[in-house]
């Protein structure tokens, strides 16, 4: 996301979408509108109430009259309390309504959107961004525009009773007009820069602290405390110093406002006062006057309050609405070729790739690999060499530059993304755990498997004891991120996963690295039984899962430097026999 103020124009366009998710609701709207125009008119009869109150109530000394008045006017009280409720009701569920619509529009977006992206945008802050534009919307569907719009209403409402009542007063009121409107015009556009800095400090902010917390173990282990709370210090004090900007013209702006306002009732009190003492008007007709000046004055000073709001929430329609339009780069065709049967048969074509976020540096590098169905092949590198790298690209998390990779003769970008992931197990090389039960984490793979076979899975990965001794078993619960096992426990259930989705392809990225001898020993057993009939592709640091399997390619910046057994490789490769060397047997 650009931090780079934006022209008017996508502005309004964001704000043209975000209203396309009010029109589902359009009966919602109305029911609001009615409620808002029906207690705006009531607000406004209230004056006439006065002036009749004063006029024919007191002066007359009418008793019955009076009472009269009173019983109609609480008559309008109730009507208000009945329309305030359904004005109130309505707006405040639309807002819920329309943000819990575009919360999930957006995750629905962004949950498909290429990884890459999410290199560039830092996905902690999109989060934390995310939350702070979504209350601010919530809060200005949901409450500012129809406060807005009622003043408005009120405004002009009380502008034309002005006139009814009295045309020589009320041009005093309309040349103040102006006066108000020019401070809202120079303090706003101020108000709406400072604006979009605050929100972005505070989106830095949220992004510190998920990040910070999520790590707390490193930050303690380090004693990085102190310069976590330095650093915390140091953007809380900017959001604070951006924060007090906007404040002051915001401060300004009300003070400015009510000044003039509260200026032109007591101008027009003094003039008012004249002519009833000269007895051109009645002492009704000021009141009724007073009412209708004080609610078009606080209506402009609301309403100039409320813009500033307004403009906030047009810079966050318009992020949320970038997000929401963030082109997915990694898309299946419109015409996706059709994979029938899955062998495993995956063909490497003079691939070359660099990562986006470094363009001159290829992280695979005129790579041409032809890896037969059913077969495990052995990745070895040095650390760098772009093993996991190869793994993106089949899952193609990334597009490469150029060459191609074909699965079953057909390329992987001819393929709809669905099937094509479907064809593959993946064992990462940080175990991926999320925040729920165990038996949800495995089921991960394939949401619709029976406990039996999600237990079976974990028998074969030599995770059963592990979870059978926990106090909660399957249920027990797991952190964010798996918090709550060992590294080698994450492993194992990240195996059974894979072992759950059952699928023809498996990469395994460094799967064992963790595990102890033993265990690894009975997770090999497990694996080689997966690994017979579907093919393999496996990084390894070690030299069991290495000689075992069929092939073996050898990696090296990006490049294929040699592919053979272990045996061929000894005699003929010097970087393999310097990795096996150094690694297989310390290991
Ligand atoms: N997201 C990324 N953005 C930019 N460069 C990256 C990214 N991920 C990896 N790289 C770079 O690409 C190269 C290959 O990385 P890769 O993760 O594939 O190495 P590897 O062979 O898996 O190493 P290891 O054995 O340490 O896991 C490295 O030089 C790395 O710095
Ligand atoms: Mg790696």
């Amino acid at each position: 996301m650009s931090n780079h103020p934006q022209p008017k124009r996508t502005r309004w366009q964001a704000i043209k979408m975000a209203a396309t998710f009010v029109v589902p609701y359009h009966r919602q709207v109305f029911y609001s509108l009615l409620a808002l125009f029906f207690t705006a008119a009531i607000t406004l009869s209230i004056g006439q109430g006065i002036r009749l109150l004063i006029d024919q109530g007191f002066a007359t000394q009418s008793k019955d009259l009076l009472t009269q008045y009173v019983a109609v006017f609480l008559l309008l009280v109730i009507a208000l309390a009945v329309g305030t409720f359904t004005r109130y009701y309505w707006v405040t569920w639309l807002g819920e309504r329309v943000i819990a619509d575009i919360r999930r529009q957006v995750f629905n977006h962004l949950i498909h959107l290429h990884p890459g992206f999410f290199e560039q945008n830092r996905s902690l802050e999109i989060q934390s961004r995310l939350t702070a534009d979504m209350t601010l919307l919530q809060s200005v569907i949901g409450s500012s525009i129809s406060f807005a719009l009622r003043n408005f209403i009120m405004m002009v409402g009380g502008i034309i009773w002005l006139f009814i009542t009295n045309a020589k007063l009320t041009a005093i009121v309309i040349i103040c007009v102006p006066l108000v409107v020019t401070p809202i015009l120079i303090f706003g556009r101020r108000v709406r820069g400072l604006s979009r800095q605050s929100q972005d400090a505070i989106a830095t902010v949220g992004a510190y602290v998920g990040e910070v917390l999520g790590q707390i173990k490193t930050v303690q282990a380090y004693n990085h405390q102190a310069i976590d709370q330095r650093n915390f210090h140091d953007q809380v004090e900017e959001a604070f110093a951006v924060a007090k900007r906007r404040i002051t013209q915001r401060a300004l702006l009300v003070t400015v406002v009510i000044m003039l306002v509260l200026g032109a009732v007591g101008l027009m009190l003094w003039v008012g006062g004249i002519d009833v003492i000269e007895g051109r008007i009645s002492g009704g007709e000021l009141a009724a006057f007073v009412f209708y000046s004080v609610i078009v004055g606080s209506a402009v000073a609301s309403i100039s309050e409320v813009i500033g709001e307004l403009q906030r929430a047009a810079g966050a329609a318009e992020r949320t609405m970038e997000l929401l339009q963030a082109p997915n780069q990694i898309q299946s065709p419109a015409q996706p070729d059709v994979l029938s049967t899955v062998s495993g048969t995956i063909d490497i074509e003079h691939l070359c790739f660099a990562y986006p976020s470094r363009p001159d540096v290829l992280a695979i590098n005129d790579l041409s690999l032809h890896i037969r169905a059913g077969e495990t092949l052995a990745l070895v590198g040095p650390s760098g060499a772009g093993k996991s790298t190869l793994f993106d690209l089949l899952l193609r998390f990334f597009d490469c530059q150029s060459g191609a990779i074909k699965l079953e003769g057909m390329d992987i970008r001819q393929l709809d993304l669905f099937a094509l992931r479907q064809c593959f197990a993946l064992v990462s090389q940080n175990p991926a755990l999320f925040y729920g039960s165990i038996r949800d984490n495995l089921r991960y793979a394939r949401p619709e498997a029976s406990d039996a076979t999600v237990e079976a899975a974990a028998k074969a990965a030599y995770a059963h004891e592990f979870i059978s001794e926990l106090p909660q078993g399957y249920q027990t619960l797991l952190g964010d991120a798996g918090l709550g096992l060992s590294g080698g426990q994450k492993q194992r259930l990240a195996i059974a996963r894979a072992i759950l989705a059952d699928a023809p392809i498996l990469l395994l990225d460094e799967a064992t690295s963790a595990l102890d001898s033993q265990s690894e020993f009975w997770v090999q057993q497990a694996l080689q039984q997966l690994m017979a009939h579907r093919t393999t592709l496996v990084i390894a640091h070690r030299l069991a899962t290495v000689t075992s399997a069929d092939r073996i390619a050898v990696l090296d910046h990006g490049r294929l430097q040699a592919l053979g057994t272990h045996a061929e490789l000894m005699q003929s490769c010097p970087l393999y026999s310097q990795l096996a060397a150094l690694q297989f047997q310390l290991t």
